[in-house]
């Protein structure tokens, strides 16, 4: 099944700020999936997740855990820039829960990546505080369990150093989960 989603109005406010929907990109069948808040000025330009200034961070830290991102999944929790970059409001992550699950569902990952608290609060359904719990590993029930590592947001590695270890850390738990489809095609390269 197809879990993009070429027209959705649920919520306004996201109707007017957005200039499209954004939808997961990457394989349809990988072992990761990373999961991050929701686009950004950039993303909502170019209408793919992760390619601004947060995408470049994460495109070098899947680099040095030996991931490619055309190897790996990523989306977000809510697929419409809020305006002024604000957090989604509950309900619209509630409302862009069904679109999730599908992506969730038709991918099925071996591991779900939660990039940041949103998200790691979103699929957990509890309060995370992400910096002491990224690297860890839980199971969430998303339809069917699903396990969900927290890791910090990439834009947070921006101001302080050691969120970017954390980062990093992370990361190579996530790619300690991928088999042959989350390995980078340049190996160490
Ligand atoms: N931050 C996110 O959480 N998602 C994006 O797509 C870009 C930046």
């Amino acid at each position: 099944m197809d879990p993009d989603v070429t027209d959705c109005e649920r919520c306004p406010a996201l109707v007017k700020s957005r200039s499209r929907i954004v939808n997961g990109t990457g394989p349809a069948d990988a072992d990761l999936l990373f999961v991050g808040e929701a686009p950004g000025e950039r993303e909502d330009e170019r209408g793919e997740p992760f390619v601004g200034r947060s995408g470049e961070v994460l495109d070098e830290g899947l680099r040095k855990a030996g991931l490619a991102r055309a190897d790996v999944r990523i989306t977000n929790c809510v697929r419409c820039r809020p305006p002024d970059n604000r957090d989604p409001h509950m309900s619209e992550l509630e409302h862009c829960r069904e679109h999730l699950q599908a992506e969730l569902a038709a991918v099925d990952p071996v591991l779900v990546v939660a990039l940041g608290k949103v998200p790691a609060e979103h699929l957990l359904d509890r309060d995370v505080a992400v910096t002491s719990e990224a690297g860890t590993v839980h199971e969430a029930d998303l339809d069917t369990v699903r396990r969900v590592l927290v890791c910090v947001h990439p834009a947070a590695t921006l101001y302080d150093r050691s969120q970017a270890e954390t980062f990093e850390g992370a990361l190579a738990t996530a790619a300690d989960y991928a088999g042959d489809g989350g390995q980078s095609t340049f190996g160490d390269f």
